[in-house]
């Protein structure tokens, strides 16, 4: 089968089984134009909430599908690569967060959506890197335990200073990975290139940005701007879905090296057989219990009460 006539099959598919196929801009472009909805982790959450369809197949990893589960309870949520995590959802048990509540009682614990469910019952309000700045800032509480990310957790510390933000050593192996050297190799190879980053990379490589969010923030700032050129400062899908976009622009990954190895396991030949599966059994389901879900849902909801 071409890619072509394999997007035409799992179209059909999709509305044989009635399914609507969530996909994180992390994946390749051959599955975002299968997409029904594309995006940021705070718009995939959305979106999970207001769907008619019974079924949805997640296109990204563990912790996003789990989420749309959490919103959707009624649904059957299925993740298009079993193997698919997040390493930094799973940096932190829910006894070592207790165990800080319990050391700083008086702290608002909030945590990056990139955790597990688990984690997520015992915090209390989530955030994503297009709505950390503004939740932090809208909270009551001055005192702010952020987990797991530091450098997000920086990035909101250095943008909401009036509040005493404690942090933890946690974050995303492969934005983590990029350097000040990188920065600075990319803007002397492009010196008229615009600098776009995520913020789960380290403080001092941040700061030389022009723009700093979330994978949709930098979408939506590329396609806006008059600049001609871009340094990309994320995985290196986001620059590829960039140059479908603005074929007139240019846009230069900032490393190779800036591929998240979980969100590539993904293929479309995965998408094709998870909804062969959702028809004939054998797709891989997340399975929460109504406690678990009702635990860690709460704080998904507190995020969209904030940031919506
Ligand atoms: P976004 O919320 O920006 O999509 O980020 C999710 C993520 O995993 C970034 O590494
Ligand atoms: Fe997790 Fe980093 Fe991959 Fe995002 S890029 S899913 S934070 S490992």
């Amino acid at each position: 089968m071409t890619v072509n006539e394999m997007q035409q099959e799992i179209v059909r598919l999709k509305a044989e089984t009635d399914t609507a196929i969530l996909v994180h801009s992390y994946q390749t472009h051959d599955i975002a134009e299968i997409a029904d909805f594309i995006g940021d982790s705070y718009k995939l959450s959305v979106d999970a909430k207001n769907l008619s369809q019974k079924n949805i197949l997640f296109c990204g990893v563990h912790f996003m599908a789990e989420t749309a589960k959490m919103l959707s309870p009624e649904k059957r949520v299925f993740l298009a690569a079993k193997g698919a995590g997040c390493p930094m959802a799973e940096q932190l048990t829910a006894e070592y967060i207790s165990s800080l509540r319990a050391e700083e009682p008086d702290r608002t614990v909030v945590a990056y959506i990139n955790t597990t469910a688990s984690l997520k019952a015992v915090c209390d309000v989530c955030v994503t890197s297009s709505s950390a700045v503004q939740i932090v800032k809208a909270l009551e509480n001055d005192k702010i335990l952020f987990i797991p990310d530091c450098n997000l957790g920086s990035f909101v510390k250095k943008n909401v200073p009036e509040k005493d933000i404690r942090l933890v050593q946690g974050g995303c192996p492969v934005h983590a990975a990029m350097t000040v050297e990188d920065v600075k190799r990319a803007k002397t190879e492009h010196p008229d290139a615009l600098f776009l980053v995520h913020p789960e990379c380290k403080p001092e490589v941040t700061e030389m940005a022009d723009y700093a969010g979330s994978t949709s923030g930098i979408i939506a700032f590329a396609k806006k701007s008059d600049a001609q050129e871009f340094i990309i400062g994320t995985e290196l899908s986001i620059a590829e879905h960039l140059k479908y976009e603005c074929p007139d622009k240019k846009f230069y990954p900032l490393s190779k090296g800036l591929i998240c190895p979980d969100m590539k396991l993904t293929t479309l030949p995965d998408v094709y057989s998870a909804l062969i599966g959702i028809r004939d059994g054998g797709a891989f389901e997340i399975e929460m219990d109504d406690e678990q879900i009702a635990k860690s849902v709460k704080c998904i909801n507190e995020m969209i009460r904030l940031g919506g």
